[in-house]
């Protein structure tokens, strides 16, 4: 396992000033308990930021790594010193919340995240995810025996450099939907690795909400991160249970993943805003929801600040109407 990868006082305060002093550090409520108004509370970064059930606070706009390897995420990019850059964006623009995952490349995004950002502020929270693997062809198979996993979480650990991962989601289903079947023995290996101090928080990945209630009889679950966007909306109700028990939803694919998006009604709005599509697909997400945070991908440092600017657009009533009959 590598080093803590936390900062000293003083290493933070160097870091803060680099940071141009836009970071907020996380707070913890001891209590756990959450009302509505605390689901948001007051940043200075566009969307604000939502506090996990555990006592962690977020910023909604978080950002996807998946991006930053090569071409079908795997391998390496073909210009790492601009990963490198836009990480260090995301970053400057206060962002605290990076998803990633050590089987993309696979071990490629994770050492460019520890290469830009390490020794990392403390502000920041990287979640990754476990229970899939690479092979020769590119493919993402399963990998959930106890070993698969808690190798898994090893790996994550000794290519990001930290003694213990922020977030560990355990993936369930394949890239589109939730595949059926018992969690309870992958979920209880997670467990454990957070007994043993190696994990802080739990969320699962690509479950059903018969997943997610099994998981949480075995520990608590802060995150549920399925596949959802503006024309994906299998998930409405589970978006909105989720809310009511303060657990955060973090839709993958949010701008359509490997099929970006494309509709009328979003170029119709995005047309009157004087915006992207994308920017409005990204909006409507941080407005249906306040427990929605989200982790656009991108390797671009133009896109990556396009999206952080889409959490300023206020959609109306109607635009959002015209909105959610894409999904229907
Ligand atoms: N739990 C899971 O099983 C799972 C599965 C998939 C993904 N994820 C996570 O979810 C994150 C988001 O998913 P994703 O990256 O696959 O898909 P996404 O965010 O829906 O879309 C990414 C695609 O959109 C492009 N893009 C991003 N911003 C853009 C903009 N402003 N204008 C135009 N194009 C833009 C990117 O290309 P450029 O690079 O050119 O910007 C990339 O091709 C991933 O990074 C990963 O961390 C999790």
């Amino acid at each position: 396992m590598g080093h803590a990868g936390r900062l000293s006082h003083a290493s933070r305060s160097t870091v803060r000033r680099r940071l141009r002093g836009r970071h907020r550090s996380c707070d913890i409520d001891p209590s756990g308990v959450h009302s509505d108004e605390e689901f948001m509370s007051d940043s200075t970064i566009p969307g604000g930021t939502f506090t996990l059930l555990s006592g962690v606070t977020l910023t909604r706009m978080g950002y996807g790594a998946m991006q930053l390897a090569g071409p079908h995420v795997f391998g390496p990019p073909a210009d790492r010193e601009a990963a490198v850059a836009v990480l260090r964006d995301v970053i400057d623009a206060g962002v605290t919340h990076i998803d990633t995952s050590d089987y993309y490349g696979p071990h490629v995004t994770n050492r460019i995240i520890k290469e830009a950002l390490y020794p990392y502020p403390d502000s920041l929270h990287l979640a990754t995810k476990v229970g899939a693997r690479r092979d020769e062809n590119g493919g993402w198979p399963h990998a959930r025996t106890p070993d698969e996993l808690r190798q898994g979480v090893y790996d994550n650990l000794e290519n990001l450099g930290l003694d213990a991962m922020d977030i560990v989601n355990l993936r369930v289903g394949g890239f589109s939907r939730p595949e059926d079947g018992s969690i309870e023995e992958p979920f209880t290996v997670l467990a454990e690795l957070q007994q043993e101090g190696l994990i802080r928080h739990l969320g699962v990945s690509t479950v059903s909400a018969q997943q997610i209630a099994e998981a949480q009889a075995i520990a608590p679950v802060v995150c549920v991160q399925n596949f959802y966007n503006i024309a994906n909306r299998q998930d409405d109700e589970l978006v909105d249970s989720l809310a009511a028990q303060g657990i955060a939803y973090v839709p993958y694919f949010p701008l359509g993943g490997f099929t970006p998006l494309q509709s009328d009604a979003l170029g119709a709005v995005a047309a009157r805003h004087g915006v992207t599509p994308m920017a409005v697909a990204l909006a409507w997400l941080l407005q249906r929801s306040p427990n929605i945070l989200l982790i656009p991908g991108t390797s671009s440092s133009q896109h990556f600040r396009e999206n952080l600017a889409s959490a300023t657009l206020t959609l109306s009533r109607e635009d959002v109407a015209e909105l959610d009959a894409i999904g229907v």
